[in-house]
């Protein structure tokens, strides 16, 4: 069931197309939210498109729509303008009752849970064992996380799933490479977690692989190794697990510190399955033998190189080893059929894009997979530095996420302690008492609390398919498109609307439905219209997995609420109805403000 307003107009708008045009109206009403505030609040600009097919000018084809459409009760009369746009503009009285509905219902603010639900396997995150998590993990982290959290506020069921890294040749080289430099680490009963980190995995995996080129004694260990890994061999499955161990330890580091949930179920999980995933490939015909793999060839352009060649998937090496695909293959079965998915998420970068096009197209080929069941790539691009190169600390390396977050809160510290001395300057240039000072402890939590939804609110509010150039002077500023600029705008409107309902006496626990909104000032209106679009900006979310559109969501909300706070005295407002309404906006405002960022994964501070 889908509770917004856009779509509730749209399916009017296709009933007026049909009723006048049959089935050459089509099912697409082309409803946008209208451009300029004078073309009113929704424009349809399906009259144009119509026209060719039906052979009539736009303007009379949008006039013939007009004839059937019957939206009374929802908006003032549709006007036509330039060559055959539909002008919709929202009624008060239908305005006054959303509002009402976000006041009765103040932690779902009109937003309906979805019925039936789904359940959506959100893949995101992600990092590969033994090495470090990078900044394109730190992004499928934050943007798959948003994505979970505003579908499970829909009422969808979520499976997030950290598809780790946690199998592969390289454990052959690293435990090879540990048993002959540091044996200690592997004996049962050491305290390796104590004495080993991350960081010396990573230097053990570098040298593990020169030693692997240069050394033939290594390599063949190596190669044994694995051999042993994927036997099940009890010493080589005790390093295997160490390994993993060490690696979980710093990933979990960064995850509590993101307040992230996520189930590992790594590549190692689908391990079972791969050699019966083969078989059904080849018995459906679709598997074949190539130079001693077994690949899979697909029909398309897509699927050809640059010299027109095509670009199979192989999906067992001339070895007997599986690939990065044939296990990508068996976890689509296995959530489809055993977590019974409806919907199935991969966040990763956009180089992943052939590869998720490839499994999607064999999995819709072997019929690997229910037909209702929908996957998506949801793709994002690459982080850059400030000058648009590959993103590296000033030391030239990959940064580690840990320090970018220490940098990030340490950078808006500075940021705090700035406008906190401003404060004390100018309380003492005006006569008055010092504001209070924060505790060491509370600026340092504060300055954690925001740097981290600096991090997170720099990245959501870019589009996520385009690349995004990481800057900490950016993100900590106080103000701009930034996390400190709406928490402190969220802590205002908190601020204001507490004063002012503290001030109204019996309006704290939160006003009661049943206000007649006036729409005295056109700023009055613009808040109110923008804040009724919540129920359709998170129905364009569930389908388009954009998070910068509830960012700029946020800050049209926030940007409308300053200069409707600007125009309308709320306490010394001219009658008592007046002052209601606009306590009413504000709270709904603020409700709003926190619903979204909790949805961003940023929580609200009152005071900053
Ligand atoms: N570990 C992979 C990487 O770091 C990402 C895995 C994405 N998920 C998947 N089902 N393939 O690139």
């Amino acid at each position: 069931m889908q509770s917004d307003t856009r779509s509730l107009l749209a399916s009017r708008v296709i009933e007026a197309m049909r009723a006048a045009f049959g089935d050459q109206a089509g099912d697409d009403p082309k409803l946008t939210p209208a451009t300029r505030p004078d073309f009113g609040d929704y424009q349809c600009n399906a009259a144009m498109s119509l026209s060719k097919k039906v052979r009539a000018r736009p303007r009379d084809v949008a006039a013939k729509i007009l004839e059937n459409l019957d939206v009374a009760d929802i908006c003032e009369s549709p006007l036509i303008a330039g060559p055959g746009f539909i002008n919709l503009t929202l009624h008060d009285d239908f305005v006054n009752t959303k509002l009402n509905l976000m006041l009765s219902d103040r932690s779902r603010l009109g937003v309906a849970e979805r019925e039936p639900p789904q359940r959506i396997v959100v893949d995101f995150s992600s990092p590969n064992i033994a090495k470090d998590m990078h900044v394109g993990h730190l992004r499928s982290t934050i943007i798959g996380d948003t994505l979970a959290r505003i579908l499970e506020f829909l009422g969808h069921t979520t499976i997030r799933l950290n598809h780790t890294g946690d199998w592969g040749t390289q454990f052959g080289q690293l435990i090879t490479y540990m048993k002959d430099e540091c044996p200690q680490l592997l004996e049962e009963g050491h305290d390796s977690e104590a004495a080993a980190t991350i960081g010396d995995l990573v230097e053990f995996y570098r040298r593990a692989k020169n030693r692997y080129d240069d050394a033939p004694d290594f390599k063949n260990a190596a190669l044994a190794e694995v051999v042993q890994l994927q036997s099940g061999n009890p010493d080589t499955l005790r390093a295997w697990n160490l390994i993993c161990n060490l690696s979980r330890i710093e990933f979990q580091k960064i995850y509590d510190r993101l307040d992230i949930k996520l189930e590992e179920r790594g590549e190692s999980f689908y391990n079972p399955f791969l050699a019966d995933v083969v078989k059904d490939l080849q018995d459906k015909g679709l598997a074949v033998k190539n130079d001693g793999a077994m690949v899979i060839f697909l029909e398309g352009d897509k699927f050809k190189g640059g010299d027109g060649k095509p670009l199979p998937v192989i999906v067992q090496k001339s070895d007997g080893g599986f690939l990065y695909a044939t296990t990508d293959l068996a976890a689509v079965r296995y959530r489809s059929l055993e977590d019974k998915a409806d919907r199935i998420l991969y966040v990763t970068d956009v180089g992943q894009s052939l590869h998720f096009q490839q499994i999607f197209a064999v999995c819709r080929k072997a019929q690997l997979l229910p037909e209702h069941v929908s996957l998506e790539h949801v793709p994002f691009g690459l982080v850059q530095g400030a000058d648009g190169k590959k993103f590296k600390t000033r030391a030239g390396a990959a940064p580690k996420l840990s320090e970018l977050l220490d940098e990030a809160r340490d950078r808006v510290r500075i940021e705090l302690e700035k406008r906190a001395e401003e404060d004390v300057e100018r309380a003492r240039e005006a006569g008055d008492a010092p504001p209070p000072q924060k505790s060491d402890e509370e600026m340092q939590n504060v300055s954690e609390v925001i740097g981290v939804a600096a991090v997170k609110y720099a990245d959501l509010q870019n589009n996520r398919t385009s690349n995004y150039k990481f800057s900490f002077d950016k993100m900590v500023k106080l103000e701009g498109n930034t996390a400190p600029y709406i928490m402190y705008a969220f802590a205002r409107v908190q601020g204001i609307y507490r004063t002012a309902a503290a001030a109204s006496g019996d309006a704290v626990a939160g006003v009661d439905p049943g206000v007649e909104f006036a729409f005295e000032k056109k700023e009055e209106r613009a808040l109110s219209k923008i804040l009724m679009r919540l129920p359709e900006i998170l129905s364009e979310l569930e389908r388009d997995l954009l998070p910068h559109v509830l960012c700029d969501y946020v800050k049209t909300v926030t940007t409308r609420f300053n200069q409707f706070y600007e125009e309308c005295p709320v306490l010394h407002a001219s009658s008592d109805e007046l002052k209601l309404s606009r306590l009413a906006l504000c709270q709904i405002s603020a409700d709003t403000l926190q619903l979204c960022l909790g949805l961003l994964g940023i929580p609200t501070l009152d005071r900053i």
